[in-house]
């Protein structure tokens, strides 16, 4: 187990700079996710920590050691990528032995990695067979094995579960998270799944177009977004966003173009008839006979709770209730903002508010 540094790390390709100076500290058996949109540059960090990259500028440190210039096979890393290929020609213990063997460790010490591993992973009963005699989620344990056998400093995981199906993926998730609980290894985890993120991490990195938006908390990103885009990407279905204006004399709310009155739990210091971008969660809106007028556009039943899409003037905005409530396209229904969970960002620069 080890601390991990990253400071102020920039990264170009040719002469096109995709990450602008990052900074990330990460404790010691920390669980780090970073999520951020498709091309933010989530690979290319891994891979820089990793030392499959070279770092144009800045500084990655493991432990006390500053390791830019430290080969792969020296940094005491295991990556888990998405496209995890096993040999189809060795069984699972040779699969997860092999980086030992690699190494030059001696037969009875991979014997008791590869036992080890398997013991944690679930997999001993499996250790004879090959690649194509497992299901997807065992293949995905035989990768993970071949990651936990080193016992490394450090485990990077690229997106480890988005080939698998919707069970699996829980299933997979639980079986990752009680792994961490169980080595402490600190752990750097790519992901695009919002449940992957808020369940598994200790911290979220949320990174856009190669800077880190915001780092914190799960519950704190989704409590306190810093500015628009986290409270866009953070949380699903996502934060709406009603475009408006500032009114803060007397009980302060949010007007918007069509008249409509959001509620604010109180005044901000922001100025009287500023521009202003006002934020709701789909679960912090509910059905009130003193709600704002709205029409709705699409009911979507998910079995355990309703989804209501409706129009507010022109915006759209979404609603999800856990109770089932029987209301038809057209319809004209009052939606009542939770003033108290509401989220106020400024319209020039998207900051909150
Ligand atoms: N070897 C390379 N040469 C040139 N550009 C690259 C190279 N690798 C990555 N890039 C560019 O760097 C940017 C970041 O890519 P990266 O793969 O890190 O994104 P990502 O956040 O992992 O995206 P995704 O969520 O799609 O996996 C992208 O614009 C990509 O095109
Ligand atoms: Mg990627």
């Amino acid at each position: 187990m080890s601390s991990v540094h990253i400071r102020d790390v920039r990264k170009s390709f040719g002469g096109f700079e995709v990450l602008h100076g990052v900074t990330i500290p990460i404790e010691d058996g920390q669980f780090v996710v970073l999520v951020g949109p498709s091309g933010c540059g989530k690979s290319t960090l891994l891979r820089m920590l990793a030392g499959l990259e070279n770092i144009t500028s800045g500084t990655i440190s493991i432990g006390e050691r500053v390791v830019n210039n430290v080969q792969p096979k020296e940094r005491d890393i295991a990556m888990v990528f998405q496209n995890y290929a096993l040999y189809p020609h060795m069984t699972v213990a040779d699969n997860m032995g092999f980086s030992l063997k690699l190494r030059g460790a001696r037969s009875d010490e991979i014997k008791k990695g590869v036992k080890r591993a398997a013991e944690i992973l679930a997999l001993t009963p499996l250790l004879d067979r090959y690649p194509r005699q497992l299901s997807g989620g065992q293949r995905q344990r035989v990768a993970m094995g071949r990651a936990i056998v080193r016992d490394p400093q450090v485990f990077l995981f690229d997106e480890p579960l988005s080939n698998l199906d919707a069970k699996l993926r829980v299933a997979m998730r639980t079986e990752i998270k009680e792994l961490h609980q169980r080595l402490k290894t600190t752990t750097v985890y790519v992901t695009h799944d919002q449940i992957e993120a808020m369940t598994m991490a200790d911290k979220i990195v949320v990174m856009h177009d190669g800077i880190v938006e915001q780092m914190g908390a799960p519950l704190e990103l989704y409590d306190k977004p810093a500015n628009q885009f986290v409270a866009g990407f953070i949380g699903s279905p996502a934060m709406n966003f009603l475009n408006g204006h500032l009114r803060s004399n007397g009980q302060a709310y949010v007007e918007t173009d069509n008249g409509s009155k959001l509620p604010l739990a109180s005044a901000p210091t922001a100025s009287e008839g500023r521009p202003v971008v006002y934020g709701v969660r789909p679960e912090h809106l509910e059905l009130a006979s003193d709600g704002i007028e709205a029409e709705v556009v699409v009911v979507e039943p998910t079995g355990s709770e309703t989804q209501i899409v409706a129009r507010i003037g022109t915006q759209d905005i979404i609603a999800v209730f856990r109770d089932r409530h029987d209301v038809s396209p057209g319809e004209k229904i009052r939606l009542r903002p939770r003033a108290s969970a509401a989220h106020l960002f400024d319209k020039e620069n998207g900051r909150r508010i």
